[in-house]
């Protein structure tokens, strides 16, 4: 049922699974911040995604306070935007379990994201995939319908998940629409994903993403990253020969990516930046440059950070757990709507 009577519904979540990069950031967070006024919000710690993985339960409790902790220093607002963990919200995993059987084996098999993480997992010496690695889109997919979402901020790897999404929902809406009173059972959600900082490359092999997991840490960026290694990631960064900040992703992926980042952070065009270092004679006050904005803007997001986790236990987490509550509540009807159009009453 699309959602006339309110603003469209965004629904969003990242995975606890290790430390927030600046590709989260700039291709998820921030995004939720700068266009909250436009949606009615939902944004998770998509905590039972972190288990689909190899993970350790200290490791795991830690890095989901963490999360709750980067939403509230990347100025999300805990008043406006419902914020909540997805383990507190029963319905998502029941909803899981329904649109699985509405999934192929084929159809995940292809995920490139499972392909992925199953190379990495076999690559750290393991054989064992466990088989929430694969049905884990699915899992995405029930915490996007659930909430009858319009829009789902994301980055672009998330791009095939949000289609997989969308097939589900318009196969479960062919086949039950009858038994639900002629409407569509679910909203087919749009993804909404930044022209700029959507995809973020891991800065020693820039034909890789950004990520929690890359084996070489140096490629990554952590938002709590001291100045000194980000100074030192940002110098070691890959680039070229060509020695000219241009915007070519074919020939100078590794400039092209820093220039996104510049961009994103400043909100530069890429041609003005262009422009600034046209008469740089090789790649030095571009990078000291850059450096110094990222270090700048994650310094702000430190130090908020640091305040979120004094008031943690007795701010946050009763914020958490009302909304945990309401959520299990908004989330009801469109449940039993779901369970009467498969049959189940
Ligand atoms: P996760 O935790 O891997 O990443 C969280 C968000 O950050 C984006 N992102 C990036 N954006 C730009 N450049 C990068 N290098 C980069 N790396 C990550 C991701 O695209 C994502 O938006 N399956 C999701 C979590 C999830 C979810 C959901 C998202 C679970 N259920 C429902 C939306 C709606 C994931 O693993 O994201």
């Amino acid at each position: 049922m699309k959602n006339t009577n309110h603003k469209p519904i965004m629904l969003s979540g990242i995975q606890p699974s290790n430390r927030i990069t600046l590709g989260n950031y700039l291709g998820a967070i921030r995004p939720y911040v700068q266009t909250a006024d436009m949606f009615d919000m939902y944004v998770f710690v998509a905590d039972l995604h972190a288990i689909t993985n190899t993970f350790d339960p200290e490791t795991l409790a830690k890095n989901r306070k963490e999360v709750v902790c980067m939403y509230y220093a990347c100025g999300l607002d805990f008043n406006k935007v419902k914020i909540f963990y997805q383990s507190d919200v029963k319905s998502h995993t029941e909803l899981a379990h329904i649109l699985t059987c509405h999934t192929t084996l084929g159809e995940l098999n292809r995920m490139t994201q499972f392909k992925d993480k199953a190379k990495k997992a076999v690559g750290n010496g393991t054989e064992m995939i466990p088989t929430g690695l694969l049905t884990y889109p699915v899992l995405m997919a029930a915490d996007i319908l659930l909430y009858d979402a319009d829009a789902v901020i994301v980055g672009a790897d998330q791009k095939q998940h949000m289609e997989l999404t969308r097939n589900i929902a318009e196969r479960m809406n062919k086949k039950y629409s009858k038994r639900n009173g002629g409407k569509p059972l679910f909203v087919v959600p749009e993804p909404y994903i930044l022209k700029t900082g959507a995809r973020i490359m891991d800065l020693l092999d820039p034909s890789i993403k950004m990520s929690k997991s890359n084996i070489n840490e140096k490629g990554t960026i952590f938002v709590m990253d001291s100045p000194e290694v980000i100074a030192d990631k940002i110098k070691k960064a890959k680039t070229d020969s060509f020695n000219k900040v241009k915007y070519d992703k074919e020939k100078q992926p590794g400039i092209a990516n820093l220039m996104e980042i510049y961009a994103a952070l400043t909100g530069m065009t890429l041609s003005d930046i262009e422009k600034t270092y046209k008469d740089a004679p090789n790649y030095g006050v571009f990078k000291t440059d850059l450096i110094k904005i990222v270090c700048d803007e994650l310094n702000k997001l430190q130090a908020r950070f640091n305040e979120a986790l004094k008031i943690y236990d007795s701010k946050l987490v009763p914020i958490l757990e009302k909304n945990a509550k309401e959520c299990s509540k908004i989330v009801q009807a469109k449940t039993e709507a779901i369970y009467k159009a498969i049959g189940m009453k």
